[in-house]
């Protein structure tokens, strides 16, 4: 496609014709309709991510209960690719202990997606790292705040 829109056949294509020839039936199921896409003002915690090299970005917001990750949502920006690694990040890491979650890798999420294009790969880490770092601030966070009861209680 040239930067009219015109196909090598000569025939004008909008941005998601010929989609499906290069992304999995999975990702076009995620990017159309992805889950848990929304903000979280009251998240226990958030990590956010973006890639300097294409400007995509994204931020995950958690609830934990009892060590698991009850609630998970996100605001992603970014390409195709993008958006169904971050919408597949949210739907295998959801109701996975915080030792689960941190064990999801960009593998993972591109088999879960059936695949991605080869220079597309690099969209499942935006999942990851976002993920990550949304665990690392819970976990400080609440290290923080246990530490704080501790010295409540033997000041009592
Ligand atoms: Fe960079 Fe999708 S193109 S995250």
């Amino acid at each position: 496609m040239d930067a009219e829109g015109t196909g090598a056949d000569g025939i004008f294509q909008t941005p998601w014709t010929g989609v499906s020839n290069i992304y999995s039936d999975k990702v076009i199921e995620h990017f159309m309709c992805p889950q848990n896409a929304y903000s979280m003002p009251d998240a226990d915690a958030e990590g956010s991510f973006g890639d300097p090299s294409c400007g995509d970005s994204l931020t995950i917001y958690l609830k934990v209960k009892d060590n698991t990750i009850e609630e998970i949502s996100y605001l992603v920006y970014g390409c195709c690719a993008s958006i169904a690694t971050s919408s597949v990040t949210s739907v295998l890491t959801k109701g996975k202990t915080i030792d689960e979650a941190l064990k999801i890798a960009e593998e993972d999420i591109i088999e879960a997606l059936d695949g991605l294009p080869e220079n597309k790969k690099h969209c499942s880490n935006l999942g990851v790292r976002a993920l990550r770092k949304a665990i690392d601030n819970y976990l400080k966070t609440n290290r923080m705040e246990n530490k704080n009861e501790n010295c409540n209680t033997s000041r009592r």
